[in-house]
């Protein structure tokens, strides 16, 4: 079975949507855990306006303290080049620009059309590649957006298509809002994978509804290698209505270790991180096997 990466995002995406403030010390503290379980890559802030997602005002004091945290690859989620001029000059291996595809959720989220988007984008691969930061770039809402509703795959494509030409590293496809049924993933993420060729393709997802694992599971069986989940399942996106966390890190986990697909995370390391994350959420994390008395006892998946 090939190994997969998963990135937690919890630093990021778990915590930008709680209204507690989640002090720099607690955010540092939880990226330590992740990376001693074994997480490599962490999407540990975003470089957005303080004033639409307060918690993420610390981006800069977060990876200053977490810079010389060994074998982290840390990531930072950026809006547009403003967010690039901030987040340039950090230990990043790579930043994660976002972009949707639905024209609503794009103006809700980030201000921008998907052409202006993708204009800025462009602007940013140069620099960044002078940087040497790598990029991604992120389609959220792909599978369904809470505004305009269902979303075409060949849409998807046709922005995917442009963010390789634009010279993307990667490419995330987002479930933002937990929308996506496992048919719905095989075929779209067949055709995502066939468009990208050698670039990396991600999975991103969500658990409002309680299909993260099948929809994981069925992106694995389509070829995805690369998920992007958080611990104890905390999470949601501000300018998504209806959106719940992510789906758990430690579950997915759990399945991977199960189906002996290397995943290079100490399981028994990985539900304390996931325990730390849920410790600094006010609600209730979605991640179910944490729950599970037997396999804490065990400290492992298998
Ligand atoms: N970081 C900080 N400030 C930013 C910024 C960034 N990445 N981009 C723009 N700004 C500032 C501008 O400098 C300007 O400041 P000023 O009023 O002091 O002059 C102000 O924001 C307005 O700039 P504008 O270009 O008109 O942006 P906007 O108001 O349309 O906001 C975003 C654009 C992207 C900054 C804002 O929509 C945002 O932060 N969205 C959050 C997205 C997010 O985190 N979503 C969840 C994850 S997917
Ligand atoms: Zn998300």
């Amino acid at each position: 079975m090939s190994a997969v990466t998963i990135i937690d995002v919890s630093p990021r995406d778990g915590l930008q949507n709680d209204p507690k403030w989640t002090s720099t010390e607690d955010k540092v503290a939880l990226i330590e855990k992740l990376v001693r379980s074994g997480i490599k890559k962490v999407e540990a802030t975003s470089f957005v306006h303080p004033k639409k997602v307060p918690q993420m005002a610390d981006a800069k004091e977060l990876l200053e303290s977490i810079a010389h945290f060994d074998g982290i690859e840390a990531i930072a989620l950026i809006p547009n080049m403003k967010g690039y001029e901030r987040a340039r000059g950090h230990r990043l291996s790579e930043v994660n620009y976002v972009s949707a595809a639905t024209e609503t959720f794009n103006e809700k989220n980030i201000g921008m059309s998907i052409s202006q988007n993708m204009s800025q984008f462009k602007e940013l691969v140069k620099e960044a590649k002078k940087d040497g930061i790598k990029t991604c770039f992120s389609v959220a809402v792909s599978f369904g957006c809470p505004y305009e509703g269902n979303v075409k795959e060949d849409y998807v494509i046709e922005i995917v298509q442009q963010a390789l030409e634009a010279g993307a590293d990667r490419i995330g496809i987002a479930d933002t809002i937990g929308i996506a049924i496992p048919n719905q993933v095989e075929q779209l993420m067949a055709k995502v994978l066939e468009t990208a060729g050698e670039t990396p393709v991600a999975i991103h997802l969500h658990d409002t509804r309680g299909l993260g694992l099948s929809n994981a599971y069925m992106a694995y069986r389509t070829g995805i290698r690369i998920f992007e989940t958080s611990a104890s399942g905390i999470g949601g996106c501000p300018f998504a209505p209806g959106a719940a966390g992510n789906l758990a890190t430690e579950d997915l986990c759990y399945l991977f270790e199960r189906m002996k697909v290397q995943t290079g995370i100490h399981f028994n390391h990985l539900l304390e991180a996931a325990d730390f994350a849920a410790s600094l959420s006010t609600k209730t994390p979605l991640g179910r096997i944490r729950h599970v008395e037997k396999i804490r006892e065990k400290g492992n998946a298998v």
